[in-house]
């Protein structure tokens, strides 16, 4: 059990974590549990950390939306600056709904259907990034009927096995359905040369999520900006080099990937290409900035093992049972010293695939404690689902010495908002007209 101490976010102040100023058993008396509670002091910081580091070239920080796109950390984002990488039609209406401009918004995604790609044109975002000839053909076919000139990037496969945790978020490596290969990215970029409606922008790479090390992006931005020379000899103009995002922070006493050795890293690669270095963080942005609180319901021996059963689970916050990915677990009010047990910390889903920590060594909670499960912010409430018909949790936003609930829970209507059956009779049962 972590002692939470070096946390400047959640920081244990007399026995008791805070968020900020609050104590965070005082939120949940307010908003109940599970909760997600973000701190908006480290978002705003680890965003200007990138400002910071790449303060010397021309720079665009697209804030990855699928990391959580609540209204309010986009919001206050766009304000500072930042941009979106979006994947979906959704992620598009968050974006602008928050204000973020959209010449500040990168469209990525293998799978764009052809009303998102005129959804984006309409919305005169900047780029596409393109992953695939099919794509590329279908956003001509739809610039065209529209009268609009497509800017894009292919999104180019460097081949690179990138050393993320999980095999799921790596994405670099030819085996993937995400982008396409160096020969093919040029192929696509001479067929659009050709074509009135496309104008290539820019060159795009993602390697994976959860990276630590800065050399894969070494590696991945030289062969991506290696490409740029050919590309522009034969007449484009790009403008954008992306890099993606996948920066790495510590979930278990990891060292996090340090903002300034990135750039130091990649830096000399960009400098002096005239291109506009395009990031796209989210979970370095918002992961370490959220937790998820979580009361224990019960405990249960079978055995010798020993099973804490909470009420979040893999609906709340599915990585641990998805990725196997680790989050600390401790308690949010430090009790008298109890025994410590290896306990398996579960939800309330009915899956043997439900819980939030396996074979963890805790201090054996009592029913009734609250548990914070740390490094949610990314990813967590993202992620989370109805499954088992259960509510998504509230989020809750502190900022400074304000507090602000930036979703409610959701309610049982909401459950069943949108479904109807066809036979129910009107008045009967609470139908609407069908
Ligand atoms: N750009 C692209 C093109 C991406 O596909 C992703 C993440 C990002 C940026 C942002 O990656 P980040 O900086 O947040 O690591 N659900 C998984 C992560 C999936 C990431 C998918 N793509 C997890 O919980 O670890």
């Amino acid at each position: 059990m972590g002692s939470g101490l070096l946390n400047v976010s959640f920081p244990r102040v007399d026995g008791e974590l805070r968020a900020g100023s609050f104590p965070l058993a005082e939120l949940v008396e307010r908003f109940g549990t599970p909760l997600y509670v973000y701190h908006l002091e480290q978002i705003e910081e680890r965003y200007k950390a990138f400002g910071h580091a790449f303060r010397e070239v021309d720079h665009v920080v697209a804030y990855s939306v699928k990391a959580n796109g609540n209204l309010a950390i986009l919001h206050r984002l766009g304000q500072l600056g930042a941009g979106a990488d979006i994947v979906s039609l959704g992620e598009l209406y968050r974006a602008r709904r928050a204000g973020i401009p959209p010449e500040r918004i990168f469209y990525a995604g293998v799978g764009k259907t052809e009303e998102e790609l005129r959804e984006g044109l309409k919305a005169g975002i900047y780029a596409f990034n393109v992953e695939s000839r099919g794509e590329l053909e279908r956003l001509d076919v739809v610039a065209e009927s529209m009268g609009e000139v497509a800017p894009f990037a292919i999104r180019v496969n460097p081949d690179i096995l990138s050393p993320t945790p999980h095999e799921y978020t790596r994405t670099g490596h030819a085996e993937t359905k995400f982008g396409v290969p160096v020969e093919e990215a040029f192929e696509l970029y001479d067929w659009a040369r050709g074509r009135t409606h496309l104008c290539a922008r820019g060159i795009d790479v993602h390697i994976g999520s959860q990276i630590l090390d800065p050399l894969p992006y070494f590696d991945a931005l030289s062969r991506v900006v290696g490409m740029v020379p050919r590309l522009r000899e034969a007449g484009d103009e790009l403008d954008f080099v992306d890099i993606g995002g996948g920066f790495g922070i510590p979930y278990d006493g990891e060292s996090r990937l340090i903002i300034e050795d990135l750039a130091r890293v990649i830096l000399p690669v960009v400098r002096g290409t005239g291109l506009r270095l395009v990031l796209e963080p989210g979970r370095y942005i918002v992961g370490e900035a959220g937790v998820l609180l979580t009361r224990v319901e019960y405990l249960k021996q079978v055995g010798t093992k020993w099973f804490v059963i909470v009420d979040g689970g893999m609906s709340e916050l599915i990585r641990p049972s998805h990725y196997g990915g680790y989050h600390a677990i401790e308690p949010v009010v430090m009790p008298s010293p109890r025994d410590i047990e290896v306990v398996d910390v579960v939800g309330p889903i009915c899956e043997s695939g439900d819980f939030l920590a396996r074979d963890r060594s805790l201090e054996l909670p009592e029913p009734g404690d609250l548990l914070a499960v740390r490094t949610a912010g990314a990813y967590g409430f993202a992620m989370a689902s109805n499954y088992n018909a259960r509510r998504r949790p509230a989020e809750v936003l502190v900022e400074g010495d304000r507090l602000h609930m930036v979703r409610r829970r959701e309610t049982i209507e909401d459950l069943v908002r949108g479904e109807t059956i066809p036979w129910e009779v009107p008045g009967e049962g609470g139908a609407e007209e069908s």
